[in-house]
């Protein structure tokens, strides 16, 4: 049972204050948890609560946040059974009482929900991921390393987020975490050759001053060459254009190139890349608000490429159910966070897989060092990680998870490779 819940204010990736959760049982179990905080954030998630007080962190503080967990949600959860995280998540749920976690704070009732789930492990003598997933949380998943940064996460002036690279040709995921590695140093040989800074963004990617997303691809594609691996069949590339960042009435605003696209044209751009390179997965193709785009977009590529809906479905299992009936995506990026308790991500994990569309569990841009999502991939079995670029301790300290935990399952453990990819091609 949960004896002691107590907060305390610490700082994210990007040096701005964030919860932090111990969660102790009486049996001496400890559960820590720290909540990250995205920048480009989906309109309809779940709300972090800050402070708003100027003094302090320029507004950004997490003591209200704080003094939630440390009051009405330590006296309401104290004396729960720990192993019982689906009481526990509908206990914080109807404390909070609003629909999106706004009275409490999404960052406090996740710290809570993630730092329990954490001491009953401890407590069960097992691994989080084994836990929650059982003997059957083998799979290792395909990571997604974000090797250029762009948008929200960079100060350069490309329009797209995100430039990953996916080892869907590895034999384990060790394997791909060096692969993974490798063509992050040969693209920034590659980089300092051409006198392109190599700064890194948010996510420990690259940031060189680009302004086209062709000059970023022409750029990973070579360092994959380069390397050794054959692109597509070694190593794939995922994007992220997070393209609700640059919809602003009804059409897309290319910074970069200076220049607007209708939807029509921007799909047909997008649809342009993948004929051009070996790209597997888009998320965020369309922006959250354009429920047109997302049909076409899905319309035209869904039988090629995965397509993961990040602020069109914010984890939330309504968005998402709306979404499958409306046949937009065949996949969804899933961050705990943007709804705020373990059990409901977990349920919309579930109502993804049984709809046929895939999961990618993720990291935000601003994040900590603790790795429970790493489980989490592996705990639901999902298949697909994106945490990041393969530099920053903020982001190695997953796939550095992931590594421990495919040593630890020795044998029983399994490579996701590209198995999990939906609206690929055959
Ligand atoms: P965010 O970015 O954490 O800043 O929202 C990640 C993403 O868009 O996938
Ligand atoms: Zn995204």
């Amino acid at each position: 049972n949960i004896v002691k819940i107590h907060g305390r204010e610490i700082l994210d990736s990007r040096g701005n204050p964030t919860v932090e959760v111990d969660v102790v049982l009486d049996d001496g179990s400890l559960g820590r948890a720290a909540v990250p905080s995205g920048a480009s954030t989906g309109t309809r998630e779940a709300v972090e609560r800050r402070d708003g007080d100027p003094g302090r962190y320029h507004g950004k503080g997490v003591r209200a946040a704080i003094g939630a967990v440390n009051g009405e949600i330590a006296a309401a959860v104290t004396g729960m059974d720990a192993a019982e995280q689906s009481a526990v998540d509908e206990t914080l749920i109807a404390l909070d009482g609003t629909a999106n976690k706004s009275r409490l704070g999404a960052n406090a009732a996740l710290g809570v929900s993630l730092a329990v789930a954490k001491a009953a492990a401890v407590s069960a003598g097992q691994p989080l991921y084994r836990f929650l997933g059982g003997a059957d949380a083998t799979l290792l998943p395909l990571p997604l390393f974000n090797i250029v940064n762009g948008g929200a996460h960079a100060d350069n002036p490309l329009d797209f987020q995100e430039f990953m690279i996916a080892p869907v040709g590895a034999d384990t995921l060790a394997d791909a975490v060096r692969m993974g590695s490798e063509v992050f140093h040969t693209l920034r040989g590659a980089l300092r050759a051409a006198s392109h800074n190599t700064n890194v963004g948010d996510e420990g990617g690259f940031a060189p001053t680009m302004a086209t997303a062709e000059e970023v691809l022409a750029f990973v594609r070579q360092a994959i060459t380069d390397t050794g691996y054959t692109p597509g069949t070694d190593i794939a590339i995922a994007l992220d254009p997070a393209a609700s960042e640059f919809y602003h009435g009804g059409a897309y605003h290319y910074r970069g190139e200076d220049r607007v696209r209708t939807v029509e044209e921007h799909v047909a751009y997008l649809a342009g890349l993948v004929d051009a390179y070996p790209i597997v997965s888009i998320e965020d193709g369309v922006a959250q608000d354009d429920l047109d785009g997302w049909k076409l977009i899905t319309e035209r590529l869904g039988d090629r490429v995965q397509l993961v809906g990040d602020d069109v479905f914010c984890t939330n299992v309504t968005l998402l159910t709306d979404g499958i009936k409306a046949g937009i995506a065949n996949s969804i990026l899933v961050k705990v966070n943007q709804i705020g308790t373990l059990s409901e991500m977990l349920t919309t994990a579930r109502t993804a897989h049984e709809a046929g569309y895939s999961v990618v569990m993720s990291h935000r841009s601003g994040e900590t060092e603790d790795t429970t999502i790493a489980d989490l991939a592996v705990a639901t079995g999902c298949g697909q990680i994106k945490t990041g670029s393969l530099s920053r301790s903020d982001r190695t300290s997953k796939w550095n998870q992931l590594i421990r935990i495919e040593e630890e399952l020795g044998s029983a453990a399994r490579y996701a490779g590209r198995t999990t990819l939906t609206g690929q091609a055959v």
